[in-house]
């Protein structure tokens, strides 16, 4: 098969190559196979340096005991910048090039994320956290100060491939007064929004406590200007009927992330019902929620989710070419990409050998090599990696 791409764009694929394109220059992939790369739409990058840490903690345990503190190093501008770079690389090297993103409440640390994202190749969203309660002593800010530094942040960030996104880490995080004001910025300045909803049942629990006058969760956000099209929502595992219709009315994102849901013993999202009522499903990794920042793993642990919730409720599982496409072109559409390649996108590729896995006992279709690559595949099985239409691996 051919990809064309020119500028970076993608202007034609399919099995054979029109003639106006003979003659341009060639790269031969053999008999490797040429996917969409992946799009991990929730992740925390200062997380990424306590990988594998406090996995037999809950959510709000887990955010007091280890989440907090580790974000509070990234005040240490050598010490993000070291771990950024790695987080960067190990991005592409995984195939993601693209991403919404967490950083941590620090002005400066986010633009050396930014800075690190786009020198590896790594396109998308980065937030700046707000954070002016329920943080502790050493990681949060005042109302005033964190709106302060949002807006000379949004004013320093001038990068071709990362665009800003207002981040309210969470309610029980942000006051009222915090949230008015950042509902006001998103309002003034055109910008999206990211943040969490319904992981846990303690924490809807306290949402609950926080803020009596809202008789749902996903209403604390609505409230301030916040829930609207192409607001991502990590989590959602317990969003009931009328917060998931909520989400297919305003256009919100449901970002997925199983792997941190089981980790954190929070649930199983019931991503099927989600899908059938309209509501856009795309994934996360959630790191360090999620343990694995392989996207394809992601989707594997997508499957595995799934299925025990199948076995729990009767409804039918998700299939690997469902859990692929939540991986790769649901993802993609946040950026406004089409369905897989599609003739225009910009070009966002890997190139998969699966020539070094098991020797398959006969021929296999494409779609059991895609399944067998998913299933299988480890950094050293991406030869290749475009990202916006440049080679970055
Ligand atoms: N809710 C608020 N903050 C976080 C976080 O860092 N990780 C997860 N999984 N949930 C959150
Ligand atoms: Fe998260």
């Amino acid at each position: 098969g051919y990809l064309v791409a020119e500028d970076g764009a993608i202007r034609y694929v399919g099995e054979a190559l029109p003639v106006q394109y003979r003659g341009l220059p060639v790269e031969d992939w053999g008999d490797r196979l040429i996917l969409p790369s992946f799009a991990d739409l929730h992740l925390h990058a200062p997380q990424y340096v306590m990988l594998g840490m406090g996995m037999d903690l809950p959510l709000l345990d887990w955010l007091n005991t280890y989440t907090f503190r580790t974000e509070a190093r990234f005040a240490d501008q050598e010490f993000a910048r070291k771990a950024y770079r790695q987080l960067a690389r190990e991005l592409i090297a995984w195939g993601t090039t693209r991403v919404v993103m967490f950083s941590s409440i620090h002005t400066e640390a986010t633009w050396i994320l930014m800075e690190e994202l786009e020198a590896a190749g790594v396109t998308g969203y980065v937030g700046k956290v707000n954070m002016d309660r329920n943080g502790g002593p050493g990681y949060q800010e005042t109302c005033e100060e964190s709106l302060r530094e949002t807006e000379r942040w949004l004013d320093g960030c001038s990068f071709a491939h990362i665009k800003p996104i207002l981040t309210p880490r969470f309610t029980p995080s942000c006051s009222d007064e915090l949230m008015a004001g950042l509902g006001k910025l998103a309002r003034e300045r055109n910008l999206l929004v990211q943040s969490h909803l319904s992981e846990n049942r303690g924490e809807i629990a306290w949402v609950k406590e926080l803020c009596p006058d809202c008789g749902r969760y996903w209403e604390t956000y609505d409230k301030f200007g916040l829930w609207k099209d192409r607001t991502a929502m990590a989590h959602c595992v317990h969003s009931d009927q009328a917060e998931q219709e909520a989400m297919a009315r305003a256009g919100v994102v449901a970002v997925h992330c199983a792997a941190s849901n089981v980790n954190l013993c929070s649930g199983t999202a019931p991503v099927r019902e989600l899908i059938d009522r309209g509501v856009w499903v795309a994934l996360g990794s959630d790191i360090a929620g999620g343990d694995k920042l392989s996207m394809a793993a992601n989707v594997v642990l997508t499957l595995r989710s799934s299925k025990v919730k199948s076995m729990e409720t009767g409804v039918p599982f998700l299939t690997v070419p469902e859990a692929w496409y939540l991986g790769t072109t649901a993802g993609h559409k946040y950026f406004g990409g089409g369905e897989g390649f599609t003739v225009g996108d910009r070009l966002h590729a890997m190139v998969v050998d699966d020539g070094t896995l098991p020797p398959p006992a006969r021929e296999l279709s494409l779609q059991e090599r895609l399944e067998r690559s998913l299933y299988l595949m480890e950094k050293d099985h991406i030869t290749a990696v475009y990202s916006d239409g440049r080679r970055v691996k």
